[in-house]
């Protein structure tokens, strides 16, 4: 998957992971998601002060998270779960995107994303829920042929991802290569704007 460049009016973004250290990005992120937005992505509604909690346990959840950047601004992500410990059989998948970016492609772009970092860390099942009324999330879901079943007023999407190869891990090293630049350029212009 080659590097997507999204625009929304003047407001260009690019898709990399996030360091561990950019916590407090993705926190902004998801404090920005508007009152239903908030509650379709973590299936009811929750505190500010919830969200702030989650948010530093990125690193320690050892999650894979992406982030759709525009301006120095992560505006959309994705997050990549593991079950237990350590990389395991089972994963979960989560996404967000700003409500003003939304129905521009970045989901499905980043849910592309996700499922290739399961493959590559050989996660056979991939898991992701959503309420029953998120049709949205379970459009990009089915483009993934996820098997959708409803439980307990949620629908669990599970998507069982291909073996890696030589080109899924190499495709990863390589977009993380870039995104090893773009964001040594965000820290560089931030500096340059600071000084
Ligand atoms: C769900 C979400 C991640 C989707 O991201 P997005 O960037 O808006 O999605 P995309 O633009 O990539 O794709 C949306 C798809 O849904 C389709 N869609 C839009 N409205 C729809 C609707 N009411 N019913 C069914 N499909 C719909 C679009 O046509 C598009 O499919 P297409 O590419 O085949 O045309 C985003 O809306 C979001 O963050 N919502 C709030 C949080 C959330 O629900 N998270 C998911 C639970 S973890």
């Amino acid at each position: 998957m080659s590097e997507v460049l999204f625009s929304q009016g003047a407001d260009e973004g690019t898709v990399r992971k996030l360091w561990p250290t950019e916590t407090d990005k993705f926190r902004d992120h998801l404090l920005r998601l508007d009152k239903e937005s908030r509650r379709m992505r973590f299936a009811h509604s929750v505190s500010d002060s919830f969200i702030e909690d989650y948010a530093s346990r990125m690193a320690e959840f050892g999650s894979v998270v992406y982030g759709y950047i525009a301006e120095g601004r992560v505006r959309a992500a994705a997050e990549l779960r593991r079950l237990g410990d350590a990389w395991g059989e089972e994963a979960e998948a989560a996404f967000s995107v700003e409500t003003v970016y939304q129905d521009q492609g970045i989901g499905s772009d980043l849910m592309g994303r996700i499922v290739r970092a399961a493959r590559n860390r050989g996660i056979r099942r991939l898991y992701m829920s959503c309420l029953a009324e998120n049709s949205k999330m379970q459009a990009i879901a089915r483009k993934h042929e996820a098997d959708l079943r409803f439980e307990y007023g949620e629908v669990i999407g599970e998507i069982m991802p291909d073996t890696p190869n030589y080109f899924s891990i190499m495709a990863e090293a390589a977009e993380d290569r870039v995104g090893f630049m773009i964001a040594v350029l965000e820290l560089q212009s931030r500096m340059v704007r600071a000084a």
